[in-house]
Order: structure tokens, then sequence, then C-alpha cells
């Protein structure tokens, strides 16, 4: 975190211990141990941002609304100094926080970098798919990771972040999402999020993984070709908490499974991944990356993260990449 952040964060928190109350600026300088016309700059730098905080002569400073934002001030204010996030790099529009997470990550990005964008003009999704990324109303971020664990183990890594997003909705929203293998957040029956993983490394050693997780909070206005297969937290619960309540609980989630996971253990999270799959013991259809399609029932999950797939002849099959989606008797 730079200094005019930090100091930013610490006059919010500031003002936030006493919201709707007057604080003298006497008292907020001698606090951060800065000037009053230093206080009265970054007061300006909070305003343009959007917080709400109004003055008066001889009164000093109060805190009248917080705006929802996912830039670094407002992160770094709910997320606090012992996060497992290392650096933040914010953007109000990328082209896609992916595509900058991997050029930072080849470039040394450290463990726990987060990169997170307020819009996203190219936003990808898995298998060469969009993520429609508008201002305001979703979360799009990439987390940089270096985990010290063996290559084959990254689809579990994927599987964790599932995990930990729908404990944190569960947890913040009041109602448990389902999973659709291997990764999509669906409200019956719609996605509002999903995850697209990409890593570097050989046989050997992991380099980097980067989570790329892209939610759709606030959003009212799908775009229309997604109007009957999307969702959002808002169209579906009625409303959403703020982008960085949620993105606290799961950074704070996320790190927790991580560390069970880099032990050496799956099976907590294998069996919390079953506790929300959308699809155990049912009819659905593979779609294989090559396009190949396969019919089964869903068995859930094997020991490292793929798919079950119980085929005609009574085959399992072990399913580790596509789509996967229920079978309609009219296909
Ligand atoms: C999927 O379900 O297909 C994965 C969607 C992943 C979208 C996120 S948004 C943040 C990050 N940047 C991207 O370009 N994609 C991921």
């Amino acid at each position: 975190m730079d200094e005019a952040t930090r100091t930013r964060v610490e006059l919010l928190s500031a003002l936030c211990r006493q919201e709707g109350e007057w604080v003298s600026s006497a008292t907020l300088a001698e606090r951060l141990g800065r000037s009053r016309t230093a206080i009265s700059n970054h007061v300006a730098e909070l305003r343009s941002l959007g917080y709400e905080i109004e003055s008066a002569t001889a009164r000093g400073y109060r805190l009248c609304g917080l705006p929802d934002l996912v830039h670094p001030v407002e992160l770094w204010r709910h997320l606090g100094s012992d996060s497992f996030i290392s650096e933040i790099h914010f953007f109000d529009e990328t082209d896609s926080t992916s595509t900058q997470a991997s050029r930072m990550a080849e470039a040394g990005a450290p463990h726990g970098t987060l990169v997170i964008a307020e819009r996203q003009s190219a936003g990808r999704g898995r298998l060469g798919r969009s993520w429609s990324s508008p201002a305001g109303v979703g979360l799009y971020f990439s987390l940089i990771l270096r985990p010290r664990i063996e290559p084959h183990r990254t689809p579990q890594l994927t599987l964790l972040a599932a995990v930990a997003l729908a404990r944190t909705i569960e947890s913040r929203c009041g109602r448990a999402p389902q999973i659709k293998w291997p990764n999509d957040l669906l409200f019956e029956g719609r996605k509002f999020a999903g995850i697209l993983t990409e890593m570097a490394g050989d046989v050997e050693r992991v380099r980097w993984v980067n989570l790329g997780i892209g939610i759709n909070v606030h959003t009212v206005k799908l775009p229309d070709e997604l109007a009957e297969i999307a969702t959002s937290l808002k169209l579906t619960l009625g409303e959403a908490p703020p982008r960085a309540v949620l993105l606290r609980a799961f950074f704070s989630g996320f790190a927790e499974l991580l560390e069970e996971f880099e032990a050496g253990s799956f099976e907590h999270i294998r069996s919390e991944w079953e506790r929300f799959t959308a699809m155990r013991d049912q009819r659905v259809r593979v779609s294989a990356p090559g396009g190949e399609k396969v019919e089964g029932i869903a068995r859930g999950l094997d020991t490292d993260g793929a798919l079950l797939l119980e085929v005609a002849s009574g085959e399992v099959r072990r399913i580790i990449a596509g789509d996967v989606n229920l079978a309609r008797d009219d296909e």
C-alpha cells in the first residue's frame, strides 16, 4: 500500500468510527500525524472518489455516505493489513484483468497480488467466451497465486475457489448458490459468477496460477443474449452487499482453504463442493473442448476434482474439461 493510500484508509477509518459525527481537523491531523492542509487535501481526494464527507469551519469533517467502490482505498479499508492480499492493482478500465494478471505474474508479481477493474473492455470467459463487464455493478478481478502444490493439483485449486465463493455468498447473502461443474455459480439455474484459471509452470513446478473471477453483483439489466441464462445477486435476491464486503469475506475464506489445501488436503473441499453441486445424480450432457458430446449421470467429483460421469454402458468416465448441462429429453 502506498503512503497516500495508507493515509486515506486511516482517515476514513477515523471518520467511520464516528460516522455521522463531526471530527475536528485538529483531531484528525494529530491522530494521523499529518498537517491540517494535508488532511484537507486527502479529504478532497476521497470526495472525488465518491465518499460523502461534509466540512464546516470550526466543526471539522463528518462522513455521511460510503460509496460502493472497488478502489484500493475502499478495499484496503475492508481487508486490513493482515489480509493475504499483498498488492492491489486497480484499473478504472482495462481489457481483461486475466490478461493483465498473466503479464504481471510473468514479470514477478508476488503471491496474493490482486488485479481488479471497475470495468473490462474484453473480459474473457472459459472456452474462448467473453464476459460482460459493465462498470459499477460487478466484480472483475484476478488473483495471482504462487501455490506450493504439484501441477496436477491446479484444477483442484479452481474448485477450491468455487467453494470459497459459494460459501461467501451463502454467509453474506443468506442463501446457498449452486455450483455447476467445474466452477460456475448459479441461482435457479442461471449463472451469476464464473472462474477462469490460467497458469504457467512445467511438469514439476507451478510458477504461477491466476484465478480470474467475475461476479454479477448489482446488475439489473443483462445483455439480451444473456437474459435467459444469467442473473445477478441483486436480480435473484433483491439486494446484495457492497462489493468490498463480498471481497473481504471471499479472501478470508479462500486463504483459510488454501492453507489447508497446500498442507495436502482436498477431501474437505471436495465434500464442500458436493454440498453445493447442482447436478449430483442428474442426467447431463458434457461437451468436450474438441466438440465431442457425451451423455450420462453425474456421479460427483473424483478425488482429484474430475467429474465422474456414468455412461449408458455403466462405465464411469472421468471428465477433466468441458461444459456440462442438464440433458433435456428433446435433445
Ligand atoms: C467463465 O465462467 O467462463 C469464467 C468467467 C471469468 C470472468 C472473469 S472477470 C475477471 C477475469 N478477467 C477476465 O477477463 N475474465 C475473468
